[in-house]
């Protein structure tokens, strides 16, 4: 892949490279650092839960003053450990928050969304003003700047996945924040499923000209049914299995211009056909249990093992393919993303076996 030719060294070259330096410019013909490799890399739920557990011993949450505004632990490819970064594009971090606490209101350019892991379904997250109930498997959506804050009212912890994207915003140097000026929480003032009745395939006549991400929340029992359906209809892809998109309600398209949400259903046995392609995804384990092979090379792969809420990583341009190891469940895979920016740029590329 390099196009790099070495230019003789001389006296003169080396007095040129001086004086570039010395002017803040640089000659294309110089050596230069290239960014590390994404690893692919799998993350065991028992290692961040026990975590999670842990930060919620130690790090107190909202409205006081030695409390954090958040408490998340954050997914860290171990490649970009500097920027405690999963991705280039994608952070994944989960979240909890237990009885009786709040995450107080904010908003940031950074689109983000949560898919929940762990709760008794009457956590919320209040998304401008509509109380969206947090259930296992509910996604919702906070997309670019809208306020947003989380409430646990129940007697049990809510954990979630938080996904953000904010090492893109970061890196294009378009970050914002804003913390809410009213109090900790912003009030409800729209009826229990109103972005679902706005929103829905019969709904009043709605303009979105520009494409963008809208509040939203997917939940899990419709995820399900519509995931078992397909798998019992078919097709089943061989690359895939059955690989289903939350669509944007209004576009049909990706669930964000930034993250692409997909919920993955493997048949129990199968072993999906290799493939790479010049996005990157992070995974969750819904249920089930199995292996990925991943890597750069098609010949030399690693194994990486995964089992229920276990997430895992498959950077850019590395072959991969899954095997469910049971033969009696299928298993499911909730994943994260950036395919919508690589085709938004004509920078997707992808190769399947
Ligand atoms: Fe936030």
């Amino acid at each position: 892949m390099s196009e790099e030719h070495a230019v003789p060294e001389s006296p003169q070259l080396e007095a040129l490279h001086q004086r570039l330096a010395e002017n803040s410019l640089g000659g294309h013909w110089q050596s230069r650092e290239r960014p590390p490799k994404l690893k692919p890399w799998a993350w065991p739920w028992s290692a961040i839960y026990s975590c999670l557990m842990e930060s919620g011993e130690v790090v107190k949450l909202g409205g006081i003053d030695d409390a954090a505004k958040r408490r998340t632990v954050q997914l860290v490819n171990p490649a970009i450990t500097n920027l405690k970064a999963t991705t280039r594009t994608i952070q994944m971090s989960i979240q909890l928050v237990k009885p009786g606490e709040r995450a107080e209101c904010h908003r940031h350019s950074a689109a983000a969304l949560r898919f929940v892991v762990e709760g008794d379904g009457t956590g919320y997250t209040n998304v401008e003003g509509e109380q969206m109930l947090m259930e296992p498997g509910d996604l919702v959506l906070t997309p670019n700047w809208t306020w947003h804050d989380h409430f646990n009212p129940g007697k049990n912890n809510i954990v979630w996945l938080d996904v953000l994207d904010s090492h893109l915003s970061n890196y294009l140097d378009a970050s914002f924040h804003e913390n809410y000026g009213e109090g900790p929480a912003q009030p409800i003032i729209k009826q229990d499923g109103y972005c679902r009745q706005n929103l829905g395939v019969v709904r009043p006549r709605t303009a979105n000209p520009d494409g963008h991400a809208l509040p939203y929340t997917y939940k899990w029992k419709d995820t399900l049914d519509a995931l078992e359906k397909t798998a019992s209809a078919g097709p089943i892809d061989p690359h895939a299995g059955v690989l289903l998109e939350y669509a944007h309600p209004l576009s049909g398209g990706p669930t964000m211009p930034t993250i692409g949400c997909w919920v993955q259903l493997i048949p129990p046995g199968m072993t999906t056909m290799p493939q790479r392609h010049t996005s990157s995804t992070i995974y969750h384990v819904v249920q089930g249990k199995g292996v990925i092979k991943v890597g750069e090379k098609k010949a030399v792969r690693d194994d990486l093992n995964w089992g229920a809420k276990d997430c895992f990583f498959v950077p850019s341009w590395n072959w991969y393919q899954f095997k469910n190891n049971s033969t009696k469940e299928p298993a499911i895979m909730f994943s994260v993303t950036d395919r919508p920016v690589l085709e938004s740029l004509g920078l997707f590329r992808e190769e399947r076996e």
